[in-house]
């Protein structure tokens, strides 16, 4: 029940209204089910309803006499008319409670989602690497769906709970001694069927873990699965998958075998402790037959909710890891949250300079150190050399994504780390040597949803990238929609509406990571344009073999073995 807590401290004020609501629908229940021993004796023509309340038993003359203060005749039509309105109130009352279920609920799933997608986007770029595309969307679907399905057993279990103890008491006034049996035969009952609810939770963690293993598998599998259809490959993510799904169709068996067994247990033992108190009841202390009838409707209704209670339990430690998991995930996230505030950046007038700068990825061995560079305001800086020696690091370390662990980088001389990161960024246009393009049209790729771009800074943007002409010969002109990860656009093209991406917000300072490597020469050749055009406004840096670009370069840098020396551009092979 600790995440029933978890949930109590979370949210409220709902779980309180929710408790309300239940047990003014036990309390209904409880009056109903009271008017019924009175309707029973009339309706089995003992009549001794007239006679006052002085030979009734102790809980009968008690619904008597408060029935007569209150002016209400104890006739068969008035005592069924009271059971009745007892059961309208009771299901008003939960149907409000379980109104209010369903809503938080679904703020449960929502609220997970959010922060645990707000956490990981805000966490450090070192920390989001090492997260697996899979378990992020394993979290957002399957765990936070998994979490709020458990609140609504928990919260169903806490309303059987509270129904089978307004019965309990029901019976309880009849007869203590018969109730309290009753109560050690309940308590048999459920202890012996916990091992099945271990076995459910058990088999609930399994499934949490086996379900972040294969969406993980998936994602990476479709994320390649061109290459492994083009060389008939498929067989070996087949092999992967089968695996991952075999387990986990072995935890979700032992789920059903433990539900099941829950079910058809319970009920045998209920029934028997139940034939065995009328046989007691009846044949040994020869109670009265409409006590005895409204005993065994209490008792039975009361046992019946009290395994629906451990049913709903059963349940909910089903899917109570993917909470857990999903908290532990979002502390996590929090924790490797990247520090926000600092200085306001500088207008970029000057440069950046690279003082000394010493870099490497966790234990591994060091990409820079001791590197020295400058990147001249309104220049254009091109970085050369070969594959793997650090320049697509070098501009995650320009754009602040990962932090030098030795010297400094310094913008205008003010140092880097000492600026507010996002207000930095903003201010950088910047194109990946990766292009993935979103899945939406190609105005929304370059504006990435900023309502406030017009349609002119759109084609503007896309004019200066190259790729104006191209869209223009589209069906849809801008609104054509590019397909997952723009599987519908070439190469060349997905780079061309990135670089407009890049160009759009006018930045101060813009980098192109290998950005015309996909390009044929007129396509390179206006994008070189573009950047001859810019330069002297805006500062570029771009990672670029391709001769143009190095030709256009201010200064040119070649990377090597952790440092950067200055080449002449005629130089470069
Ligand atoms: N996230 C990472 N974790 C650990 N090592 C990394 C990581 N990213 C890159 N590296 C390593 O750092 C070195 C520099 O990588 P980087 O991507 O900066 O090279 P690059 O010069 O851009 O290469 P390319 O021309 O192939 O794009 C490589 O040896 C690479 O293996
Ligand atoms: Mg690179």
């Amino acid at each position: 029940m600790r995440l029933m807590l978890s949930f109590f401290r979370a949210y409220r004020g709902p779980t309180l209204l929710m408790l309300l609501a239940l047990l003014l629908s036990g309390l209904a229940e409880g009056i109903g089910l009271s008017a019924l021993l009175p309707a029973l004796n009339i309706a089995l023509g003992t009549g001794r309803m007239d006679t006052g309340a002085a030979d009734l038993s102790g809980y009968e003359a008690v619904i008597v006499e408060t029935l007569h203060s209150l002016g209400i005749a104890t006739t068969l039509g008035n005592m069924l008319l009271l059971v009745l309105l007892g059961i309208f109130f009771k299901s008003v009352f939960l149907l409000l409670a379980q109104r209010q279920v369903g809503y938080t609920a679904a703020q449960v799933g929502t609220d997970l989602r959010l922060n645990m997608l707000r956490a990981i986007l805000r966490s450090r770029w070192e920390y989001f690497l090492h997260q697996p595309a899979g378990r992020l969307t394993n979290a957002l679907a399957t765990e936070a769906e998994r979490s709020s399905q458990s609140f609504v057993h928990g919260a169903t279990a806490i309303t059987f709970l509270i129904q089978s103890m307004i019965y309990g008491a029901v019976a309880f006034a009849l007869s203590w001694k018969a109730s309290l049996v009753a109560i050690v035969a309940g308590a048999i009952v459920i202890g012996l069927s916990h091992f099945l609810v271990r076995i459910t939770r058990r088999a609930g963690r399994r499934q949490t873990s086996l379900l972040t293993s294969l969406i993980g598998n998936l994602t990476d599998i479709l994320a390649s699965v061109k290459a492994m259809k083009a060389m008939a490959r498929e067989g070996q993510a087949d092999r992967v998958l089968a695996s991952d799904t075999g387990k986990l169709n072995k935890a979700l068996r032992r789920q059903v075998i433990a539900a099941a067994g829950l079910d058809a247990g319970q009920e045998l033992m209920f029934a028997g402790f139940i034939c065995l108190g009328i046989y007691v009841a009846l044949g040994i202390y020869d109670m009265e037959l409409p006590t005895v009838m409204v005993l065994v409707v209490a008792l039975g209704r009361a046992f019946s909710f009290l395994g629906k209670v451990q049913k709903q339990y059963q349940k909910l430690v089903q899917g109570e890891s993917a909470y857990w998991a999903m908290l532990d995930s979002i502390s996590e996230a929090r924790d490797a949250a990247e520090s926000a505030g600092g200085a306001a950046p500088p207008t970029l007038a000057t440069g950046i300079r690279f003082e000394g700068v010493g870099f490497s990825y966790g234990e591994n061995a060091s990409v820079f150190h001791d590197l020295t560079l400058d990147i001249r305001a309104g220049s254009l800086t091109t970085l050369v050399g070969p594959s793997g020696t650090g320049k697509t690091t070098l501009v995650d370390l320009v754009i602040g994504l990962l932090q030098p662990t030795q010297g400094e980088i310094r913008v205008d001389g003010e140092p880097l780390s000492g600026l507010d990161p996002r207000a930095w960024r903003r201010q950088i246009g910047y194109v990946p040597q990766d292009t993935v393009l979103l899945h939406s049209s190609i105005r929304d790729n370059v504006t990435l949803g900023d309502p406030d771009l017009t349609p002119e800074a759109i084609e503007q943007a896309l004019r200066d990238a190259g790729a104006w002409d191209f869209i223009q010969a589209l069906p849809d002109g801008v609104d054509t929609v590019v397909g997952e990860r723009g599987g519908k656009l070439s190469g060349g093209q997905r780079q061309r509406v990135v670089i407009a991406r890049a160009l759009i917000n006018q930045p101060q300072l813009l980098i192109l990571d290998e950005a015309t490597s996909a390009l044929d020469p007129d396509s390179e050749q206006a994008v070189r344009q573009t950047m001859e055009a810019l330069k002297g406004r805006i500062t570029l840096l771009a990672i670029s073999h391709n001769r143009g670009m190095v030709e256009a370069a201010d200064c040119v840098y070649r990377l090597r073995d952790g440092r950067a020396e200055p080449v002449i551009a005629g130089d470069v092979a």
